[in-house]
């Protein structure tokens, strides 16, 4: 049977665990005892961010969950007030500090920013990726048009472009973008933020299966070969959000849970979001 730790998402070079945890909005002793759970129970990939304030909180969860370090995938983001290429640099140093670890898996660029030129914060992350602070280098919140740009500006693979996806939200083109260029969707907030449980279709299609309607969001984004990263604070949904690879949705099943798909379904509002496709 597949588990989070044979399923991969593959790009560039990097093996992607197609199942992650989110920690945005936990800290503290939350944080590191879900993390340290999440890595007891299987998870084998970590979503944090500079921006959280919790890479001490993560790095203390995956220190005492005593998985072997080479076992675990952590992703961090460079928050857009240091995308000038010294600050590049040094805010990388600075996560690899407070996380504790001597080199990041996944290194991104949170959001863009049209402040700074995209090839000098590119190249400052190749930069970050030759000296050793990260494997790999990828970006969140980037549209077709900016990850066309990425693409051509960027000295070293980008490896993923991590977006919001879920039942709700029509992502298609910026899906179809990814796979021109060879990258990995990465998902957030993949369960719609605790409101796939609204959702009539999703609840019917989960009861046929025994699942809950979060465990058939998940279930919806890996069949496509997205790697997903929902977020819980409470050891029984993290249990349930992982326990995903024993059952199949079937090709009727997944055009259904498309069609709840809008362009307008998107949660993630901020003034400084690009023009999204
Ligand atoms: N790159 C970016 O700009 C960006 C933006 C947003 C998020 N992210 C990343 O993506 C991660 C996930 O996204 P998210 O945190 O926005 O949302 P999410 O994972 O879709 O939803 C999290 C919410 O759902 C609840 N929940 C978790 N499992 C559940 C289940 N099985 N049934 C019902 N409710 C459940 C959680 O509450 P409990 O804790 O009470 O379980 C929490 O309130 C973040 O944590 C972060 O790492 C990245």
């Amino acid at each position: 049977m597949e588990t989070t730790a044979t399923h991969f998402i593959e790009a560039h070079g990097a093996r992607i665990p197609a199942l992650g945890l989110g920690t945005w909005e936990l800290s503290g002793h939350v944080c590191s005892r879900a993390v340290e759970q999440g890595l007891r129970l299987g998870y084998r990939h970590i979503d944090t961010a500079q921006i959280y304030a919790n890479e001490r909180d993560v790095g203390e969860g995956i220190r005492n969950s005593h998985i072997r370090r080479d076992q675990i995938f952590v992703t961090t983001k460079v928050w857009t007030t240091h995308f000038a290429p010294n600050d590049l640099i040094r805010s990388a140093k600075e996560s690899l500090v407070k996380l504790r670890l001597s080199e990041i898996d996944l290194l991104l660029l949170h959001w863009p920013n049209s402040h700074v030129p995209l090839a000098e914060t590119l190249g400052a992350m190749a930069r970050a990726r030759e000296l050793g602070l990260t494997r790999h280098i990828g970006v969140s919140n980037f549209t077709v048009a900016l990850l066309a740009e990425a693409v051509a500006a960027c000295p070293a693979p980008l490896v993923c472009n991590q977006v919001e996806y879920h039942p709700f939200l029509d992502q298609q083109k910026v899906f179809a973008a990814c796979r021109s260029h060879g990258m990995a969707l990465v998902a957030y907030s993949p369960i719609a933020r605790g409101n796939a449980k609204k959702s009539e279709v999703l609840t019917r299609i989960g009861a046929a299966h025994g699942k809950s309607p979060a465990q058939v969001c998940l279930r919806w984004l890996i069949q496509q070969n997205v790697a997903a990263i929902p977020r819980s604070s409470r050891l029984e949904r993290l249990a349930q959000n992982i326990d995903i690879f024993d059952f199949n949705l079937s090709e009727t099943e997944m055009q259904e849970i498309f069609a709840l798909g809008s362009p307008t379904g998107r949660l993630t509002t901020t003034a400084t979001a690009p023009a999204w496709d």
